[in-house]
């Protein structure tokens, strides 16, 4: 066979709206204002509305947003921000931009989100905030973070339209932090973020921190960066934020047919991976590759294991994060494949299911 089940392909998105993009990008391409004008406007209203918050600002990346919002919370310089120790690299990265040290805690061994307890147990008196990572669009457990007494920013890079006891994943913390990098369930085509609160105090700071600190205009009275969102990205997230619900539906059948090939029943989420374990991880790729299904993985290396994050501090022991990391791997599972990929898929994946390999 030689067509290929691809990982991600950003043409599909592009052809399933096409005429709406193209129709977006006359309209912004000929108006007056390209950067944080009336489509950024809009695209943060509705966002907001999403994710039932009083509030969403548009920044320039899914990492700007979480550096932003940690940086509204104002704490104290130093402070540790308790992260869990699988996640992209993102989250340690914008503790750090933050001004402060990460602590990193093992994940749940079945959901892979941050272990609650051990969580608890790796606080000091200088721990700060949580944040929490809806990892793979999984649920991390906010609500119980939340009893541990500190201020909770979730990082919802993975989990757009996730709703979790009836409440919108960004609504659950403080802040809630968005990436729109293609590849995400709302992405868009290029980089663009969010933040998203019912506090507004931190919206306000963020809406300043993103333009360098200034209030009013040519006035920083705080030292910001530059992470505007520009008015093409905003439109164009406008045009697929009326097809998540859809889209994310048709991640979650996706996600029954490979559950029914394997035997298994996913953790509840948006599905923005579909992950599987395997202690062969190579062999088990390579022969998806073989049967002509892309894979990848998230993440090959725990945050505790890459030397840019040397000065975090291990928060008790990461076994679960690090056979994790050896193990995991992701198979397509977005809006965009075909029924007969969809199949070609769950064909293989039956094949491995029978082989015994794989795990949830
Ligand atoms: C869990 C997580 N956090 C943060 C980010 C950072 O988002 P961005 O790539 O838009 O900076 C990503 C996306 O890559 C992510 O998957």
């Amino acid at each position: 066979m030689t067509s290929v089940v691809p990982f991600f392909d950003p043409r599909r998105a592009y052809v399933a709206q096409q005429d709406a993009f193209d129709a977006v990008c006359r309209r912004v391409l000929a108006s007056e204002q390209i950067v944080l004008g009336p489509e950024v406007e809009a695209f943060e209203r509705e966002f907001a509305g999403l994710t039932s918050t009083a509030e969403a600002v548009g920044v320039a990346s899914g990492t700007d947003a979480l550096e932003l919002a940690l940086r509204a919370l104002d704490l104290p310089t130093g402070s540790e921000v308790v992260c869990p120790d699988l996640t992209a690299a993102a989250t340690p990265t914008a503790i750090l931009r933050a001004g402060h040290r990460p602590v990193l805690v093992d994940v749940d061994p079945e959901t892979l989100t941050i272990d609650v307890e051990r969580a608890a147990s790796a606080m000091t008196a200088r721990t700060a905030a949580i944040v929490a990572v809806h990892l793979y669009g999984r649920p991390a457990a906010v609500a119980r973070l939340l009893e541990l007494g500190l201020p909770v920013v979730e990082d919802a890079a993975q989990a757009h339209g996730l709703v979790v006891d009836g409440r919108p994943a960004g609504s659950l913390g403080q802040a809630g932090c968005f990436s729109f990098y293609p590849t995400k369930n709302l992405g868009a085509f290029g980089d663009a973020g969010a933040v998203v609160t019912s506090d507004r105090r931190i919206a306000e700071t963020v809406r300043e921190l993103r333009t360098y600190g200034e209030r009013p205009r040519h006035y920083a009275h705080r030292q910001g960066t530059n992470s505007r969102l520009d008015e093409l990205q905003a439109a164009l997230l406008r045009v697929r934020l009326a097809r998540l619900a859809g889209d994310n539906r048709r991640r979650a059948e996706i996600a029954a047919v490979y559950d029914q090939a394997l035997g298994r029943v996913s953790p509840p989420g948006v599905h923005h991976l579909y992950v599987i374990r395997s202690q062969q991880r190579e062999s088990l790729r390579s022969r998806l590759a073989e049967a002509g299904v892309e894979t990848a993985v998230h993440y090959p290396w725990p945050i505790s294991a890459q030397p840019a994050f040397s000065s975090a501090r291990l928060g008790g022991e990461l076994e679960a994060s690090r056979a994790a990391a050896d193990a995991v791997v992701s198979v397509p599972c977005n809006a965009h494949l075909t029924p007969g990929e969809v199949e070609r898929v769950a064909t293989a994946l039956a094949r491995e299911g029978s082989l015994g390999s794989p795990r949830p």
